[in-house]
């Protein structure tokens, strides 16, 4: 049979195309390490997010030296936490869930930019190296408020990453002969110990405790201020851990029948 040297040519030509389309559609599939969201992630009850150990408190968690997970809980219109703080160099791995409508994911200008389905977890992991802030925003539509669904990922450098919190239980107001138990919460998200010093400063004093909180855990530190010391009024206290304080007021004294102002102080002098 002979072909025509023309036809010979455009036959030749459509198979070369038709090869490079399948290994370009293969390389970009393959080859490139995108892999697409599936339901690895697992599922969950929308209704029972407040109570899951992870989403319940949507945020970020240390997994290994470079690597860590961040809960996710996306809502008409918005996501918790809303602004989400990782060290550079680090892979993090997302996961996603939504507690009403479908919404997305979306991390603007990376890779990362998943549906998040109510019932379903979407998990979706990558590499940030560099410090940068990235927005977040939501690519389905869900809403009136869609256009207003945000928050930010802020990737910080690792001199300035933590995930310390700190908590203090103090009372408002306690009698003039009694003490005062303030009480400091230091919870380390990361994996290695955390070498602290909790320090409260109330009135003219100032005191100290130096604290060691092992990974992944929390510690108490409870200091007593004797009420007499500090003298009827109202006292600002303010409690501190490495970056972060909290603070508020006490006061000593009770004036609620009258009978506790100027005469009782003085009697006991
Ligand atoms: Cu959520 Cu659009």
């Amino acid at each position: 049979m002979n072909i025509h040297t023309y036809e010979k040519f455009w036959l030749i030509g459509a198979m070369v195309l038709i090869v490079a389309f399948i290994a370009t559609v293969t390389y970009g599939a393959a080859g490139l390490g995108i892999a697409m969201v599936d339901d690895e992630g697992g599922t969950i009850a929308p209704d029972e997010i407040g109570d899951h150990d992870k989403f319940g408190d949507p945020g970020v968690h240390q997994v290994g030296e470079n690597e860590y997970d961040v809960y996710v809980h996306a809502y008409t219109f918005g996501y918790s936490p809303d602004t989400i703080e990782i060290p550079e160099n680090s892979e993090v791995t997302f996961y996603v869930t939504s507690s009403d409508v479908t919404h997305s994911f979306t991390v603007v200008g990376t890779n990362v930019n998943t549906m998040v389905i109510p019932g379903e977890i979407a998990e979706i992991t990558a590499q940030f190296d560099e410090p940068e802030e990235y927005g977040i925003l939501c690519n389905e539509y869900c809403g009136f408020g869609h256009h207003d669904m945000e928050a930010e990922l802020h990737v910080v450098p690792e001199t300035e990453f933590d995930l310390t919190e700190l908590a203090v239980d103090a009372p408002d107001e306690v009698d003039t002969d009694d003490q005062a138990q303030v009480t400091a919460s230091v919870t380390n998200g990361m994996l290695e110990d955390l070498d602290t010093t909790v320090t409260l400063e109330i009135g003219n004093e100032t005191v100290e405790e130096d604290v060691t909180v092992a990974g992944d855990s929390s510690e108490d530190v409870t200091f007593a201020v004797d009420a007499s010391t500090l003298g009827d009024g109202d006292h600002d206290w303010t409690v501190t851990v490495d970056d972060y304080t909290e603070s508020d007021q006490l006061t000593v004294g009770t004036d609620d029948d009258g009978d506790s102002d100027d005469g009782d102080t003085t009697e006991e002098e």
